[in-house]
């Protein structure tokens, strides 16, 4: 249960070795949360597939952590490369982003936080464009994405919602991968946690 007050959310980029953080969160999704995030209610061997495909180079996965729980996640996924910082000529890239927040953990901001971090990732990995795909009546994906002057437009029964990534500068991308040495490092300390936490038991 999520306590009445509101504490700090953590978000930091995933990296291969937190793949089962990021399974569990998933799995954790109740019915409902799951077909407004994947257009269908997914089993969870299909979640469990999805999130060991999450990881490659045209992939960026962001989580959210509240008291040390992964509670939110958002992916922003290409079919071109994004896993590492690029310069603005190389831009043009399309990439989709979605988002998903536990229930108890919803309306406190986790979603919003995860989205400006997606917004700046996209420019500093050369993404140009970000996507939103999502079904005409999931108001809070709308009016969260809204928040973030993304157009959106009704396409084969779902509504696209499309906002365009600025342009990085030196500092940004300075920022960007210092972030990313820092995510690692916790990545792998977190992963080490875990280890020695199921050798122990
Ligand atoms: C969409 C989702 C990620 C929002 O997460 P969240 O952590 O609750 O969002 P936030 O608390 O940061 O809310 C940010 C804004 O979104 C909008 N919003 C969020 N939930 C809302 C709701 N239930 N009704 C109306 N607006 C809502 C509001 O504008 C809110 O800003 P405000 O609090 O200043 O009014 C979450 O509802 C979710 O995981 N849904 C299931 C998965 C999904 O639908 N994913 C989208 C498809 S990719």
């Amino acid at each position: 249960m999520a306590s009445s007050t509101h504490s700090a959310t953590d978000v930091r980029r995933l990296w291969p070795a937190d793949m089962p953080l990021f399974r569990d969160h998933l799995l954790r999704l109740d019915s409902r949360s799951r077909h407004e995030r994947f257009s269908g209610g997914m089993s969870d061997d299909f979640l469990v597939r999805y999130a060991q495909n999450c990881f490659g180079e045209g992939d960026l996965v962001f989580g959210a952590f509240i008291e040390g729980v992964m509670r939110g996640a958002a992916e922003l996924r290409s079919s071109e490369a994004i896993w590492s910082e690029q310069a603005p000529f190389q831009s043009h890239i399309h990439a989709e982003a979605a988002f998903s927040v536990e229930e108890p953990y919803r309306r406190r901001g986790v979603g919003e936080t995860l989205f400006r971090r997606v917004e700046q990732a996209a420019s500093n990995h050369g993404v140009e464009t970000i996507e939103i795909v999502c079904a005409p009546d999931n108001v809070p994906m709308m009016r969260l994405a809204g928040k973030f002057k993304t157009k959106f437009s009704f396409e084969e029964n779902q509504i696209t919602g499309r906002l365009t990534a600025r342009l990085p500068t030196a500092f940004s991308l300075l920022r960007e991968a210092s972030r990313d040495v820092m995510d690692m490092t916790a990545s792998v300390f977190d992963a080490r946690t875990r280890d020695a936490d199921l050798g122990a038991a």
